[in-house]
């Protein structure tokens, strides 16, 4: 493994971003099918990551950050907001079975933290499902504050709702 780098996503990186994510989606267990298939053929599709990014303007923050080895992603993170309300809503944090375990996802989301602190957000918010037993660990030694159990949520499955103070 090369020196791993975190940079914005660019224009260039989005089919292979959306190849990764469509992969690791189909392989994880803790997803049913219906969640499997929504993800794979609505919110990882290179045509709609296009569009997320198009959409930032004015005070609206849309963020996809990758950990790059050369030019291949190793891990991604997205998220959004409005600094001026607070919160940065962090919707996926994927790290490629490849560098699984190697500190990656850690450092990816330790650094989106330092990203949205500096743009104004004083806090992150996410989910997991309560199965999620990679996620979990992940969010707890990253500090978050586990504050609630939300039952038959997303696709009728269980998930826990996480803050922090960044
Ligand atoms: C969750 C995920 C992003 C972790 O990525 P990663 O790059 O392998 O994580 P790291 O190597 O940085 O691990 C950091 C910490 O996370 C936890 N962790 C990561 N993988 C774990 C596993 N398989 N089992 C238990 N804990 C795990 C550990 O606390 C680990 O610290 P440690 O190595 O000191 O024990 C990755 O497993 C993944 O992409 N999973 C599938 C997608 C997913 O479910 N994403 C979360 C959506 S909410």
């Amino acid at each position: 493994m090369n020196q791993i780098t975190i940079e914005l996503l660019t224009e260039d990186d989005i089919e292979q971003a959306s190849l990764l994510m469509r992969e690791v989606i189909s392989n994880t267990p803790y997803y049913n099918d219906a969640a499997k298939n929504f993800f794979r053929t609505r919110l990882f599709t290179a045509g709609w990551i296009r569009d997320q990014l198009k959409q930032v303007s004015g005070d609206w923050r849309v963020i996809y950050l990758a950990a790059k080895d050369g030019d291949r992603i190793a891990a991604v993170a997205t998220g959004w907001g409005v600094p001026a309300d607070g919160v940065f809503v962090w919707e996926w944090l994927l790290t490629s079975p490849d560098y699984r375990r190697q500190g990656v996802g850690e450092r990816l989301g330790r650094e989106l933290e330092t990203m949205v602190k500096g743009l104004g957000f004083h806090k992150a918010a996410c989910d997991t499902r309560t199965n999620n037993t990679e996620s979990v660990p992940l969010l707890e030694k990253l500090g978050y504050h586990r504050a609630g159990e939300l039952k038959d949520h997303w696709f009728h499955q269980d998930f826990y709702f996480w803050d922090k103070l960044i």
